[in-house]
């Protein structure tokens, strides 16, 4: 008995743990080697929206087989991050998190979902800012924050989605930042950082970023401020250039950032298949140094036509045209050089927020924050109840149990997840498994599908509100466009 416990006790130490992230200024870090991380994240919500299903008890960490056929196919790819919008904290994700952690990967997950009470609403925010709606936040950092692989929470997701929105919603994201980083320090044994993932919308982005990132004068925690800043950004179509898909005005602009700045989105589907050229800007010289990376849009193909991957509710799945270019460019990368870059100095001083600041009419410019809504702060000090907790778990068969082809009918042979060494984070070529990348003709779909409403209760095909970006990015394109001309 004595004996058997005792083995049991050192096999759970033995699972190999990815090295927990912080954030040091305006720049992921990595405690061991002081070397700044590189985000190559890719948006993981198989099934959109309906992969988040209260009812069927599912969410996506919370099948075990969906996860090694995706952390296998997502290994040979060469990320070493996922971006996952909708959890369900009651939920096991343990052998999910594991799988994705002896991958190399590490998780930037979102605390909402588009379930009604689960998120800040665009519209009338203030009726959406209530103690069970933070409970459920403060129940995704409990269910996520002792795995060593979360590297960061999102607050909010394009929560401001058009200008009409800048006029309250700004103030109650802050707040959520808030309560989240309040949570986090009173509950978690290390601080993993809490930022807002911004729709670009170049017009009120500077607002929305200064907003976020001020500190607010006499406070000396200020714990509003976001410890990072995301953008979903789709300005880089086809065969651009730094210059021409205006990311050089984004460099520019977060040129002097306090935190850390990347893509939580971006993979423009116009036109389509994909070419991914950006890969080689965003992770080299024009942006390495201002952007930590960032996370394509998205893995799974829904109706809304962004995936690299076709998956069958069964299981069985096919690759896209788009994983094989997507691929490519990774392969382009120096690897080893990109994730040994160090910090380029010392972060600028985060600015004063004031109403100063702010420079679109309408936007929000009061800094007062709306104070705790009723029976918040006893579940800040008490803790969620019950708690939800995760750990890593030992994996004994790294084999995919679904059939997946290349986009050319072949079938993969032996696909399955190469466990990494402790601290080690993927990288193309750490799982090596022979895709076939044939014609890749097979086609990734038509594009200009994306045509879903902006309302809130439309998101089925919407993992997280996000067709609003791509439209909007779309229009600013054609305007840009017009404009040039
Ligand atoms: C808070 O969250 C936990 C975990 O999801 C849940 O069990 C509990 O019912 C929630 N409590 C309230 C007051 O919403
Ligand atoms: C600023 O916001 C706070 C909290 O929402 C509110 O109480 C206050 O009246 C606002 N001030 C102005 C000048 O609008
Ligand atoms: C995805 O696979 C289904 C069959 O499972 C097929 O009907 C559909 O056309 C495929 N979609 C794309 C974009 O290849």
């Amino acid at each position: 008995m004595l004996m058997q416990s005792a083995l049991l006790a050192l096999g759970a130490t033995a699972v190999a743990a990815l090295q927990p992230l912080e954030v040091d200024g305006n720049n992921f870090i990595n405690p061991k080697t002081g070397n700044r991380f590189q985000i190559v994240g890719m948006a993981y919500q198989p099934g959109g929206s309906a992969g988040y299903d209260p009812k069927k008890k599912r969410d996506p960490l919370s099948d075990p087989d969906v996860c090694m056929r995706d952390a296998a196919l997502l290994q040979i790819l060469g990320v070493n991050a996922i971006r996952v919008y909708n959890l369900n904290p009651d939920l096991n994700h343990d052998e999910c998190v594991s799988i994705f952690n002896a991958a190399g990967m590490y998780m930037l997950l979102d605390v909402n979902s588009p379930m009604p009470g689960e998120a800040l609403t665009s519209f009338e925010v203030y009726k959406s800012y209530y103690a069970s709606y933070l409970n459920r936040t403060f129940a995704v950092v409990e269910a996520f924050k002792d795995y060593p692989n979360t590297l960061a929470f999102f607050s909010g997701n394009e929560v401001i989605d058009k200008e009409e929105t800048t006029e309250f919603v700004p103030s109650y994201v802050r707040a959520v930042t808030r309560d989240l980083k309040n949570y986090i320090k009173k509950h978690s044994k290390r601080a993993i950082p809490v930022g807002y993932s911004a729709a670009d919308v170049r017009d009120v982005l500077w607002d929305t970023f200064n907003y976020f990132t001020c500190s607010l004068q006499g406070d000396k925690d200020d714990m509003s401020k976001g410890d990072l800043f995301a953008l979903n950004s789709y300005s880089w179509c086809g065969d651009s250039s730094f210059t021409e898909s205006s990311f050089d005005d984004l460099v520019e602009g977060f040129k002097s950032t306090p935190v850390p700045i990347f893509f939580s989105e971006f993979g423009c589907n116009t036109p389509s298949p994909r070419i991914f050229t950006e890969i080689g800007s965003i992770y080299g010289p024009d942006m390495h140094d201002v952007f930590a990376g960032g996370i394509v849009y998205e893995y799974t193909q829904e109706a809304n036509n962004y995936g690299i991957v076709n998956m069958t509710e069964e299981g069985p799945a096919t690759l896209m045209s788009d994983f094989y270019s997507l691929k490519e460019q990774y392969a382009k990368l120096d690897f080893s050089k990109l994730q040994s870059l160090k910090p380029t100095g010392s972060a600028p001083k985060p600015v004063s927020c004031s109403a100063k600041l702010i420079t679109v009419d309408g936007f929000q410019s009061n800094f007062t924050l709306p104070v705790l809504p009723p029976g918040a702060a006893e579940i800040i000090e008490k803790g969620v109840s019950p708690k939800p907790k995760g750990k890593l778990v030992e994996i004994t068969d790294w084999k995919v149990k679904f059939e997946v082809k290349n986009a050319d009918g072949s079938v993969i042979k032996d696909l399955a997840v190469k466990p990494l060494a402790d601290d080690e984070v993927n990288a193309p070529g750490s799982n090596s498994a022979n895709l076939n990348a044939g014609s890749g003709s097979s086609g990734s779909g038509s594009s200009g599908s994306n045509s879903e409403s902006s309302t809130n209760g439309d998101k089925e095909n919407d993992a997280a509100g996000r067709g609003v970006g791509a439209v909007l990015a779309l229009v600013m394109g054609v305007v840009a466009m017009v404009a040039a001309f």
